[in-house]
């Protein structure tokens, strides 16, 4: 039977007591990878770098150049540039239509003949894949799984670093509690413990404990900060986050990464009470470098140091320049302002050379760490190397393993899921073989000609036992014709079960690519109305870079399954899972909202004065006319909506059940430098063996600031056989529940708590206990 670790706060390291943490913090955590003395040998190597370079090649180290931009007549100039050695990295080098795949060409020229022979740096967004596309980030989530976090961005790594790529833009370490951003569909939920640990699983899978080794990546934490928390969903938009919530739950993440070894950081784009992040020295002076003593290197995002203009910050591009170099941005992403104008700014005593070495010093450290000079170039020599790492088998089945376990199933009604083999079954629906969508976004690499898509992977898994009747029905997820209604409906009456697979393409989520309404798009509703209307039992599953609002289509399905946007395996995962090879163990990483209107929701929201409860208001169908104003009564929900999200964080069913009971908890009290042990029993009590996803919620009752009703503080994923009990057992120390009073100071509070131990935010076994 299989076993995985027990994950609490304090492993993330996310809660030092301290409020400001000692400056060497993390190069302490780099000192796992290297002795003391490999440090001393990179900081002399930095400052004799230093001593020998000109100001000109000082500032060419902060210029990460976009290679995907450039055109023919750029390219002489470009190159030019970097034998000047006035260009410290490429991103995109991939994405040129002029000159693709330049990795060992531009490496050249830097390492032979330029000043220095400093190598470039190549950097890309790896977020989910290279070639080997693994669910999108939100869906690995769900997996609650850092094993298969940590594995992913191996594999991405191996394939990445084979083409000569060693710096990756994840992970996207984002909270987000607003299913319309698009961008959600990268982020890994809303909640800072799962994303702390998913995220430093991502970190550890990139960077390995061997940074210098040919196939580790720089991991960037993304973005500093508060960028998921656009106004309105809106990208891009204000964010407004006061201290406390900034510090208790948006920056964890972040603060987990660096204590990991995450080695480079990116400003956000957004602003941050009124100041746009790439311009912020609270965030990368105070924070980062004061507070937490970051030694890696910060990025600004693409074009973020000249959209200080729109944002109404900087005056000018020299203006832009000096904020962001003051702000402690390092490098400057695809813009030249640095190059422009750091010598003028200089001269004019708006910026110094002290502050160019460290920013060149922080940049060169990561270089020095990766082992550029040992392994300036791709892995992959030749195409056959690289054909024997690119996609091989045993990545594609990592892909498909992954895959599998990120799957939510939300509904079952009548135990349709799993289907039967012996069974025809109409598969209908835009998604259902749609290779380049089920890649989701933020796909650069992967090439929708080796996705596997279901409709070959369901007729393969039924063999010659049952039938599949094909008919999308829609061509794509907007398509509004019903033209392929007829042999959609035809299908569904001829077979014993319908299977629909619908959702959102691949480019409805991601990058700038918010949604106000969140519903099923195109005439999809409208067609899953019209096979419910056939009588057939109706399964759905749905791919989508959000959760969707399922109006009737919720109760028109008999089961639903959440599958986000699977990857280059959607097909064989979906497959074997919907069959019952592998019972379905995703959770969501976020609370899937009833309706757009109902946003922000998210579990560990803070209590109101009145609490809304199931019987405490009237719904609004239920309201009568001309009632007494009070009557419907006072609390806090929407009429419409309710008080509750459609399914809370944590939730997903499998094809077995748990039942859990016996709670303990081994004292009465927690002391301050105590522990205290909280357990329950979860058993089996249905036909399958399957993974159950324990959760350890507290809630501290009353505080110095109001605290949330809910907020996790550990899980255990746990395979149990049929029948089969397991007690477990969580431990919770005083410093997992610090959080920042009204002076900031991070604390605790001694005083009543409750504990749950639970299949999802909204549930579980309660107990009380208190901190003294
Ligand atoms: C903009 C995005 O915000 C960021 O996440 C990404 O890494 C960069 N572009 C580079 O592509």
């Amino acid at each position: 039977m299989k076993k995985y670790p027990i994950y609490i706060a304090a492993m993330a390291g996310l809660l030092s007591l301290a409020a400001t943490l000692p400056l060497q913090a993390a190069n302490e955590s780099v000192a796992t990878t290297q002795s003391h003395s490999q440090q001393n040998a990179i900081e002399s190597r930095i400052q004799s770098l230093l001593a020998q370079m000109s100001v000109q090649e000082k500032i060419g180290q902060l210029a990460l150049r976009d290679w995907g931009t450039f055109k023919a007549e750029d390219m002489k100039d470009i190159k030019q540039a970097i034998r000047e050695g006035r260009v410290g990295g490429f991103l995109n080098v991939n994405f040129s239509s002029v000159d693709n795949n330049a990795f060992e060409e531009l490496q050249r020229l830097a390492v032979e003949e330029s000043p220095r022979g400093i190598p470039l740096l190549f950097g890309q967004d790896v977020i989910h894949g290279y070639e080997t596309i693994f669910p999108i980030p939100l869906g690995q989530a769900a997996s609650w799984n850092p094993e298969l976090i940590r594995n992913g961005a191996r594999i991405a790594a191996q394939e990445a670093s084979a083409d000569g790529i060693r710096w990756t833009f994840a992970p996207m370490i984002d909270i987000s509690r607003d299913p319309r951003w698009g961008r959600i569909a990268e982020t890994l939920g809303e909640d800072p413990l799962l994303t702390s640990i998913l995220g430093v699983a991502m970190v550890e899978g990139f960077q390995t404990d061997n940074l210098s080794g040919p196939t580790s990546l720089a991991a960037c934490g993304k973005h500093f900060a508060g960028y998921g928390a656009a106004e309105g969903g809106r990208d891009y938009n204000s964010a407004y986050i006061p201290e406390r919530l900034l510090r208790d739950i948006y920056l964890p993440p972040f603060k987990a990464g660096i204590d990991a070894g995450m080695q480079s950081i990116m400003s956000t784009y957004s602003s941050l009470n009124d100041v746009p992040g790439t311009g912020s020295p609270f965030l990368f002076k105070q924070i980062l470098r004061d507070e937490w003593g970051f030694d890696g290197f910060v990025v600004s995002d693409w074009n973020a140091v000249m959209e200080m203009i729109p944002h109404g910050y900087a005056r000018d591009a020299k203006h832009a320049a000096a904020l962001a170099a003051n702000a402690g941005i390092d490098m400057e992403m695809h813009t030249d302002t640095y190059e422009q104008f750091l010598a003028r700014l200089m001269d004019e005593g708006e910026f110094t050379e002290a502050q160019l070495d460290t920013a060149v010093a922080n940049i060169l450290r990561v270089k020095l760490r990766l082992g550029l000079w040992e392994n300036p170039y791709p892995r992959a020599k030749t195409p056959a190397e690289r054909e024997q790492i690119i996609r091989n088998d045993q990545f594609l089945n990592a892909a498909k393993e992954a895959a599998k376990e990120t799957f939510v199933l939300l509904k079952n009604d009548k135990q349709l899921l799993p289907l039967k083999k012996g069974q025809t079954v109409a598969l209908i629906g835009p998604l259902a073989d749609a290779p380049h969508e089920q890649m989701g976004t933020w796909v650069y690499n992967g090439n929708k000609e080796h996705s596997r898509t279901l409709l070959p992977a369901l007729r393969a898994m039924v063999g010659d036992k049952g039938k599949i009747l094909y008919a999308a029905g829609l061509e794509y997820s907007r398509d509004t014709s019903t033209r392929g209604f007829k042999a959609a409906i035809k299908a569904a009456k001829k077979a014993d079960v319908v299977l629909f697979v619908g959702g959102e393409e691949a480019i409805l989520s991601g990058e700038g690519h918010s949604r106000g309404d969140i519903r099923l798009p195109g005439a999809q509703a409208q067609l899953l109305a019209e096979l419910a209307k056939t009588g057939k039992p109706l399964a759905m599953v749905l791919m989508a870079g959000r959760p969707l609002q399922l109006d009737q289509t919720l109760e028109q399905a008999d089961a639903v399954m959440m599958a986000w946007h699977p990857g280059t395996m959607a097909g064989p995962a979906l497959a074997e899972v919907l069959y019952g090879e592998t019972s379905p163990s995703g959770r969501l990483p976020l609370s899937w909202p009833v309706g757009a209107g109902q946003i922000p929701i998210y579990y560990n929201h803070l209590p109101t004065g009145r609490p809304a409860t199931d019987d405490n208001y009237t719904r609004i169908e239920k309201i009568g006319r001309e009632v007494f104003q009070h009557q419907p009564g006072n609390s806090s929900n929407l009429l419409d909506y309710g008080h509750k999200p459609l399914f809370p964080f944590g939730y997903g069913l499998t094809y077995s059940e748990f039942h859990y009971s016996e709670l303990e908890l081994s004292d009465s009290t927690l002391d301050a430098d105590g522990q205290l042990h909280v357990s329950a029993t979860i058993t089996n009590t249905g036909k399958r063996t399957a993974t159950e996803t324990v959760q350890l919620y507290v809630r501290d009752l009353v505080g110095s600031v109001s605290r949330p009703v809910r907020e996790l503080k550990g899980f255990e994923r746990i395979t149990l056989a049929p029948g089969e009990s397991r007690r477990v057992s969580f431990t919770l120390k005083a410093n997992q529940l610090a959080f920042h009073n009204a002076q900031m100071q991070q604390v605790i509070e001694p005083g009543e708590f409750h504990v749950w131990i639970a299949p999802d935010a909204e549930s579980g076994l309660q107990g009380s206990f208190t901190l003294q």
